[in-house]
């Protein structure tokens, strides 16, 4: 393929990736985003593979079969539950490829032919491999942190704040001894160390309420870590995909932070200038139990249900139950309809993914903006396994971890039920004082379980 051939693949291959993205940011052309994706990607494998300058192609085979071949194994193995786990460790490895491209671009640098254009190398190897660093560390305590085996809650260290900004003054610091002896191995090193320390650092002092914020903000880091590795490699597509991930990473967890209510500078920066609050997860009073048989009278008897999903729909895998019931109560004339939290459940639009699987109608499933005034007038509310996300602390209490976060507000209802296998907490370990208000019961036992002894009773 020649050089021109490339070229245009190239542009070919970033265009389809911005249609991908734009596809992708509604419901309805989501799939044909998916499939721009898919066709930029294959466009811009081939031509890269046959480019003039690719060397070794049977290894690239060797590599592209046996790595393919894994992706798809845990592809088709994953659960939904586990996706953000499995984009985490995937941003894992971008982090740590531009590390292995930058000591790689850095041991066997290309020709420049004037000294400008090698300090300009020097300063892309010594960036591209701390944001790498910075990723890979952070994104592997983020998939612990999702998979529940590293602690969700926030790492104190005495002064957390100073350590990350010396990090970043030592590597700065480094950077300049770097460029000054033309380029040293040891500062190289030293700085790759303390990158991923930092990395670390970063993550695990931000708690389990703001784990999403930190999702996307590693989906950014990696997107920058790849444009790192494009200019290391003089690789015109990988730099104009890298800022595409960066910057559409970077906006996805700006619009987070703000249906959050948080500062945006305060997540990236580890959690900065937010008070440490001991979370209390003491129960608060009586709670009130139901049974199946009640529900379903109770929902008989409704004009009006909405239901809210949150995580354990997903682990329970309820949401064809709930396709269930949602048909047989509109068969009534009873208005059904979804209000969907923007971090409900493990992953962004989490719950839409499931409702629609489950061929739930879009115009039944509304935004946390677009329903929440509408409570007071709804007669049922069913919370199928959402918890932090229908908290009314959230509100009602400024020492609460996830003050100030906008939440369903469910208890205005006549009716609360929620669905849920036992008095425990969610995600960010407080404690709901929703279980405990008058107009609320609670079913216990498996969501889908649950809803499908409703469906039947109905
Ligand atoms: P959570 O607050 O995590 O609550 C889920 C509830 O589901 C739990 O209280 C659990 O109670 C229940 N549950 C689990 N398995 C169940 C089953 N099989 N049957 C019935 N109930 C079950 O969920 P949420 O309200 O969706 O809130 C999401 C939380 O995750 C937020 O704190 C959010 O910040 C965080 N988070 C979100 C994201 C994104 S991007 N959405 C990413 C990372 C973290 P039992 O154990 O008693 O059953």
């Amino acid at each position: 393929m020649s050089a021109g051939l490339v070229q245009a693949a190239y542009i070919v291959a970033a265009l389809f990736f911005i249609m991908s993205l734009a596809g992708l940011s509604k419901q309805t052309s989501a799939k044909a985003g998916n499939y721009y994706g898919i066709t930029g990607m294959t466009i811009a494998l081939i031509a890269t593979i046959f480019s003039p300058s690719a060397e070794g192609l049977a290894w690239v085979i060797v590599a592209m079969v046996i790595g393919g071949a894994i992706g798809i194994h845990l592809a088709k193995k994953v659960e939904m539950t586990q996706m953000p786990e499995l984009v985490a460790i995937l941003h894992s490895f971008v982090g740590l490829a531009a590390v292995i491209v930058g000591f790689s671009s850095y041991l066997d640098p290309a020709e420049t032919a004037t000294h400008a254009e090698h300090v300009i190398h020097l300063v892309e190897v010594f960036v591209g491999i701390f944001i790498g660093a910075v990723t890979f560390t952070g994104s592997v305590v983020a998939f612990g942190k999702l998979r529940g085996s590293i602690k969700s809650s926030p790492l104190n260290l005495p002064h957390k704040h100073k350590l990350n900004l010396a990090a970043i003054v030592v590597s700065l610091l480094l950077l300049n001894y770097f460029l000054n002896v033309n380029g040293s191995m040891f500062a190289l090193i030293v700085m790759t160390l303390i990158a991923f320390a930092f990395g670390y650092h970063l993550v695990a002092s931000i708690g389990g309420a703001d784990m999403p914020v930190v999702v996307s903000m590693l989906n950014s880091y990696s997107g920058w870590a790849a444009a790192a590795a494009g200019f290391m490699l003089a690789n015109d597509l990988l730099i104009v995909t890298g800022a595409l991930v960066g910057s559409s990473g970077a906006i996805l967890s700006y619009i987070m932070c703000k249906a959050m209510n948080r500062s945006f500078i305060s997540v990236i920066a580890g959690g900065f200038g937010q008070e440490i609050i001991i979370s209390d997860d003491a129960e608060q009073g009586e709670h009130r139990e139901t049974t199946v048989e009640e529900v379903a009278n109770m929902l008989k008897d409704s004009k009006s249900v909405i239901i809210t999903p949150g995580y354990g729909m997903a682990v329970a895998q309820a949401q064809y139950p709930v396709y269930e019931i949602t048909e047989k109560l509109r068969a009534k004339g009873i208005e059904v309809r979804f209000g969907i939290h923007p971090v409900a459940g493990r992953l962004p639009g989490h719950m839409n993914v499931l409702l629609a699987e489950a061929k739930v109608p879009y115009d039944i499933v509304l935004e946390m903006d677009e329903i929440n005034d509408d409570f007071s007038e709804t007669d049922t509310v069913l919370v199928i396994g959402a918890n932090d996300t229908v908290n009314p602390a959230a509100l009602e209490d400024p020492n609460s971890p996830i003050a100030g976060m906008p939440v369903l507000e469910v208890w205005n209802a006549q009716n609360v039920i929620v669905f849920k296998r036992s008095m425990n907490t969610g995600y960010a370990g407080v404690q709901n004082p929703l279980f405990f208000k008058e107009n609320t019961q609670m079913l216990f036992g498996d969501a889908k379980e649950s809803v499908d002894a409703i469906s039947k009773a109905l």
